[in-house]
C-alpha cells in the first residue's frame, strides 16, 4: 500500500456501493489471489472516463473482467476491447461480461498483448495492467493505434511504493522495479504525452496524446 492504510479504508467507504457481480468479483478475486485493480483507483478512472467518454477503449490484461465492466458501466455507449493470456482467466471474462450485459460492446482478444493488434484497431483511450515489466513494449505497441487527444491510464507505476527507493532490498522484486521506474522516466519524457502521476493505489499514471504539430 503506497498510501497511509486509514486514508486508504476511508477513501473506500466513499465509493458508492456497487453491483452484487462487482463486489462477487472483488470477493472472488480476494479469496483467490486474482490480481485486480484496487478500488480507489477504478473509481478515479470510472471519473475520467465520465468526463473524457471515449468511445474505443483497449485494455491490456483482463483477468476475470473486474475493471473493463467497470470500465462499459462508466460509458455506455464506449466499446471495449480487451487482452488477456490466461485460458482460465478468459473463459471466466466472458461469463462475467455476458452476468453483467455488456458481452456485445466487450471484445476479449484471447493471447500475448506483446504480439499487437491489426493496424485498422483505433482506440481514444488505452489502459495499461498487465506485465508490469512489458509496459514499455506495450506502450510502444499501442500508442500508434491512438488517437490524437486520446488518453492512456497505467496502474501500478508506482509498485507498493518501491520505486522511490535508493535501493531495493528484495533481490526477486528489484529488476522489475527498475523496469517500472525506466517506464516511469520513459513516459513521463514522451515527446508525443502530457503525463501525471496520481499516487492512488497502486499508483495510477494519466496521459493525454498531444496532437501532431502540421
Ligand atoms: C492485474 S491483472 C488485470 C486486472 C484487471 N485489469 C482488473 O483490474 O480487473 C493482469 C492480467 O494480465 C494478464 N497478462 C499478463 N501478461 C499478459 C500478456 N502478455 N498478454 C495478455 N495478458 C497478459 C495476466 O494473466 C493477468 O490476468
Amino acid at each position: 500500500m503506497i498510501t497511509n492504510n486509514l486514508i486508504n479504508d476511508y477513501i473506500d467507504t466513499l465509493i458508492p456501493k456497487r453491483s452484487e457481480l462487482l463486489e462477487t468479483l472483488e470477493r472472488e478475486a480476494k479469496e483467490e489471489k486474482i490480481p485486480i485493480i484496487q478500488l480507489s483507483s477504478i473509481q478515479l478512472i470510472r471519473t475520467l472516463l465520465t468526463a473524457f467518454q471515449p468511445k474505443r477503449i483497449l485494455e491490456i490484461g483482463t483477468a476475470i473482467g473486474y475493471s473493463a465492466i467497470w470500465m462499459a458501466d462508466a460509458v455506455p455507449t464506449a466499446r471495449i476491447t480487451t487482452m488477456e493470456i490466461d485460458p482460465e482467466r478468459i473463459n471466466r471474462a466472458l461469463l462475467n461480461f455476458e452476468k453483467a450485459g455488456v458481452r456485445d460492446r466487450v471484445e476479449l482478444v484471447q493471447g500475448d498483448a506483446g504480439e499487437g493488434l491489426p493496424a485498422h484497431y483505433r482506440f481514444d483511450c488505452l489502459f495499461l495492467d498487465a506485465a508490469k515489466g512489458q509496459y514499455k513494449n506495450y506502450l510502444d505497441l499501442y500508442l500508434p493505434h491512438l488517437d490524437d487527444g486520446g488518453i492512456i491510464i497505467c496502474d501500478n507505476i508506482l509498485f507498493r511504493g518501491l520505486v522511490a527507493e535508493d535501493v531495493v532490498d528484495n533481490k526477486r522484486l528489484a529488476p522489475l522495479v527498475h523496469k517500472v521506474k525506466e517506464f516511469n522516466r520513459y513516459m513521463t519524457n514522451h515527446s508525443q504525452l502530457e503525463t501525471s502521476i496520481i499516487p492512488i493505489g497502486d499508483g495510477l499514471s494519466f496521459s493525454v496524446r498531444r496532437g501532431s504539430i502540421s
